[in-house]
């Protein structure tokens, strides 16, 4: 069941660990991952030129944008490298049987 203020965007064998998927939420895009088990969630737009880190790679917790190699660690939304200067808001993540919650954007 869904709890307030939380929406379902994906199931959980929609995403083996190791990978990501771009979800939407509302107007939002959303990157979801899966590391070892665990899913995460922060904005798929980069906040250098608006690149779609789900169109990037993913390495460990950290992903690169496509557009010009921003890098953004995808627990915190931290940036980890330029020419990104900012983070990424990140989505708390709530699992729900099979189902994968997200909640507002925060940060
Ligand atoms: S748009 Fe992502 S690094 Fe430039």
């Amino acid at each position: 069941m869904a709890e307030s203020g939380f929406v379902k965007v994906a199931q959980t064998g929609e995403i083996a660990p190791g990978q990501m998927k771009p979800v939407r939420l509302g107007e939002e895009e959303v990157l979801l991952v899966n590391i070892d088990g665990n899913f995460h969630a922060i904005s798929d737009t980069c906040s250098h030129q608006g690149g779609t880190l789900s169109d990037g790679d993913l390495d460990g917790e950290q992903v690169e944008c496509p557009l010009h190699g921003a890098a953004f660690n995808v627990v915190t939304g931290d940036v980890l490298s330029p020419p990104a200067r900012q983070g990424v808001p990140t989505h708390e993540v709530r699992i729900s049987g099979n189902d994968i919650l997200l909640g507002p954007a925060r940060g």
